[in-house]
């Protein structure tokens, strides 16, 4: 079983041409609301898979409070583990320009008390936990101490350092696996190069799968540097990607594959995401992961 602890945000998202600058209006070409945040979207991307999931966060008490826990079930994450607290939800304001790149301004909310004491409160979640999924979006506090829990039951824990902070030694020992981008990399670890930096992260505990997006990703293998290439698609909508990622990875992995296997299983999963709009509406089931590999084959 996975589980998945983190944010759980609406996602209000206006598609663009290009960003506005500085004082500038600019029209918008379309705007949707999605249920976002990057703890929930890893928690639907499991459960896309056809995984069972658990989830801890929370929503506020409002109406995107009530949009939220919806979209989660209706997506089949259990939601029996989020509570809602008296303030209000996550938000993210999100633009999106023509190129599929986007920009958000993140409004915590309820996801500001996923602290320690509330974790603590929550430790059933975790009793049959093979997998736990976290990411940087809730208070540090909390993500200590879930990795805490995880390691003394030998469960594996992913984290995903976004977005990215200096992270403790004390958290780093607990995790399993690390999986930043070209830029949160540099930000959370040590060395003038990428090969220093996965070398540093993995002196500090944690085996380092870098996402670099259209670039593929790298891991380290025997002390050299090995790449995986990205599959070619035409991206509308990248935001959510690393989130999709990380769901498939941890999926493939609970399933019995290697690193390698499981990259490139999440590689062609957010490679998915990347073509459709939102974030984990955009997320594929398992059936269409499938045939985009034999697509691939093919072509
Ligand atoms: O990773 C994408 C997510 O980041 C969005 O869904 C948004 O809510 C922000 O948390």
């Amino acid at each position: 079983m996975i589980v998945v602890m983190g944010s759980v945000n609406a996602d209000l998202v206006s598609f663009t041409k290009r960003f506005p600058k500085v004082g500038e209006t600019v029209s918008g070409k379309d705007f949707a609301m999605f249920q976002g945040g990057k703890g929930a979207n890893q928690a639907v991307g499991v459960s896309k898979l056809g995984e069972e999931v658990n989830f801890l966060g929370l929503v506020g008490n409002d109406t995107f409070g009530d949009f939220l826990l919806k979209s989660l079930k209706d997506v089949g994450v259990n939601t029996s583990f989020v509570k809602r607290v008296e303030t209000k939800s996550g938000i993210a304001s999100i633009w999106v320009n023509e190129e599929g790149e986007n920009s958000i301004i993140l409004s915590a909310g309820a996801n500001a008390h996923l602290d320690e004491e509330m974790v603590s409160s929550s430790g059933k979640i975790f009793e049959k936990a093979d997998y736990l999924l976290l990411q940087l979006e809730t208070p540090l506090s909390g993500i200590v101490k879930a990795s805490e829990i995880a390691k003394a039951r030998g469960t594996k824990v992913i984290l995903d350092p976004a977005p990215a902070m200096k992270l403790s030694a004390e958290l780093l020992k607990n995790i399993d696996y690390i999986t930043p981008n070209e830029v949160e990399i540099s930000l959370i670890s040590e060395g003038e190069d990428l090969i220093e930096q996965i070398k540093w992260l993995e002196s500090q505990g944690p085996k380092a799968l870098v996402k670099a997006g259209s670039n593929g990703a790298y891991i380290l293998k025997a002390g050299k540097m090995k790449k995986f290439d990205a599959f070619k698609v035409k991206a509308v909508d990248t935001t959510g990607a690393g989130d999709c990622f990380n769901a498939a990875f941890a999926v493939s992995l609970s399933r019995g594959a290697d690193i390698e296997e499981a990259c490139r299983f999440a590689m062609a999963a957010a490679a998915i995401s990347v073509t459709r709009k939102g974030a984990a509406t955009s997320f594929p089931s398992q059936e269409e992961v499938e045939k985009f590999f034999e697509r691939m084959k093919e072509s």
